[in-house]
């Protein structure tokens, strides 16, 4: 049984490198072109399968020749990939991606199958979202079947961690039984459009208010700033060359989910979170870049030096 069970999408990313970006209208010739299998959902699962245990994906794929070779990646990784829906006749969720010299990615996702994953399909896995302790869940998949997922885990007392990746607006009826929030500055604007203008403090407290438990906010070189009703705590981000930044914040969530689950201990799971994301900044790809505990381990001997 999963420990950790993680809901959403899986993507093949087609990354071409660049030096710059092109001008409307304009025909640029690229770098490299790799295809990584990536999507957040299988990204976050996989690196809390390689950095914990006890994990399980689920997801859609089309009947295309990417869903092998993602289902393939996360298996390797660990996650345990018994119930991913296969939809005849529908692409696989495809994430085009450009890399530029500092590492930094632009994204365009077609999320195909990935929203074809409806409540439907979700009320045939209800029991494994009521017999995990922990549901990560990210936005690249349809809301209702976001708000299907929590209503389920929150009335089984199942933990909710929410990636609200890519940034948009949510429902207060989701909002308010998240355990976890996982925000950037981006995603933490367009939760609370209505706050759009308030300072980050003033859009925190009102998600506190909300009934938000713990909110999480990514703020790239800045650091990582933590909020609940009584605690608050910042911390650094590790100094790295950054290749390139894709998948980042999924490292961060998976890896922050498995020491959860490991530790049950706050603090050492966002120090672990910050740790295996700076990792993969150092890498090439979304789940080339994830480490296993051994490569993380060796990476972090390697900066104490
Ligand atoms: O967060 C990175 C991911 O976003 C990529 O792997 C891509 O597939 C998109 O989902």
């Amino acid at each position: 049984m999963a420990k950790i069970l993680v809901i959403g999408s899986m993507n093949m990313d087609l990354v071409v490198e660049t030096e710059r970006y092109p001008e409307e209208g304009e025909t640029l010739i690229g770098g490299k072109f790799e295809q990584i299998p990536g999507g957040k959902g299988a990204n976050q699962a996989l690196a809390a399968a390689k950095l914990g245990d006890q994990v399980e994906f689920i997801g859609a794929c089309g009947d295309d020749s990417f869903a092998p070779k993602l289902k393939s990646s996360l298996k390797a990784g660990g996650a345990e990939i018994d119930n991913i829906f296969e939809i005849k006749g529908v692409s696989t969720g495809v994430a085009v991606i450009t890399v530029d010299k500092k590492g930094n990615n632009r994204i365009i996702v077609s999320p195909g199958a990935n929203y074809e994953l409806d409540p439907e399909k979700i009320e045939k896995i209800k029991d494994k979202i009521a017999e995990a302790e922990i549901i990560l869940l990210q936005l690249e998949i349809p809301v209702d079947t976001i708000e299907k997922i929590v209503e389920i885990a929150s009335k089984n007392k199942t933990k909710i961690i929410l990636d609200p990746a890519p940034a948009q607006k949510l429902p207060a009826d989701i909002l308010t039984r998240v355990d976890y929030l996982l925000p950037n500055e981006g995603e933490l604007d367009l939760l609370l459009a209505e706050a759009e203008n308030k300072s980050r403090l003033e859009k925190i407290e009102a998600l506190l208010k909300m009934g938000v438990k713990n909110i999480i906010v990514t703020e790239g070189e800045k650091g990582i700033y933590y909020y609940s009703q009584n605690k608050e705590l910042h911390l650094e981000t590790l100094k790295v060359k950054a290749v390139d930044t894709t998948a980042a914040g999924d490292v961060f969530a998976g890896a922050f989910a498995a020491s959860l689950i490991a530790e049950n201990n706050l603090k050492k799971a966002l120090e672990f979170a910050v740790q295996a994301a700076a990792y993969s900044v150092t890498k090439r790809g979304a789940q080339s870049s994830i480490p296993d505990k051994k490569e993380l381990n060796e990476f972090l001997a390697e900066r104490s030096k």
